[in-house]
């Protein structure tokens, strides 16, 4: 199963991945990882794990579907069989999911489809909720809407903080994430609506 990696940031779940790939754990192939933005610590660990690497730019481009004609060809021209959003933090259309057959993955740190968006972590924590978690699901054209493929929740601990309650959710993520990458190159996972 070839994938394409989209990120916007760190790519610690990129990682994870590229790390259990390396080792044996999962087989598929990272056909090339994308960013949206110059200068993301995510295309920096992908160029140092040698995977080839590409910036679609947002800003260079004068319209959103301009842009996301360009995302489309360049993730296409890599010939995956599942696209990851793995922190990619835009909207892609629903023709650039459709090109992929709708099949283009997305991660969530929180239990969708509760607080969806930028800041999920945040938004459940100032919410005041006592459980939240993490979500892989098939993304459609919406904020972290689509079917959902896996959940794992976690308690939340008193006095947390965004930044401990993520990285905890990253933890469980990550494997989350690598487990439906699993299922899904052995034919386990449903394949979109
Ligand atoms: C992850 O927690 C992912 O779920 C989240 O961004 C983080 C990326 O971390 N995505 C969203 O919030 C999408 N709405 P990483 O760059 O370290 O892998």
């Amino acid at each position: 199963m070839r994938i394409v990696v989209l990120v916007s940031g760190t790519g610690s779940n990129l990682q994870a991945v590229i790390d259990a790939v390396r080792a044996g754990e999962l087989d598929v192939e990272i056909a090339a990882v994308g960013a949206d933005r110059e200068g993301t610590y995510g295309i920096e660990r992908s160029d140092e794990a040698g995977i080839e690497t590409f910036v679609v730019n947002f800003n260079s481009f004068p319209t959103r579907a301009e842009w996301d004609a360009a995302l489309a060809d360049k993730v296409a021209s890599y010939r995956p069989d599942v696209v990851v959003s793995s922190g990619f933090m835009r909207i892609v259309s629903a023709e650039f999911i459709a090109r992929f057959g709708g099949r283009y993955l997305n991660t969530h740190p929180a239990l969708l489809p509760a607080f969806p968006g930028a800041h999920g972590v945040r938004d459940a924590l100032d919410y005041g909720v006592k459980v939240t978690g993490c979500t892989v699901h098939w993304a459609d054209a919406g904020v972290d809407t689509g079917p959902i493929i896996a959940q794992e929740a976690l308690a939340v601990a008193d006095s947390e903080d965004e930044d401990s309650l993520h990285e905890r959710i990253k933890v469980i993520e990550r494997r989350l994430l690598i487990d439906v990458l699993r299922r899904l190159a052995a034919g386990e996972v449903p394949a979109p609506a």
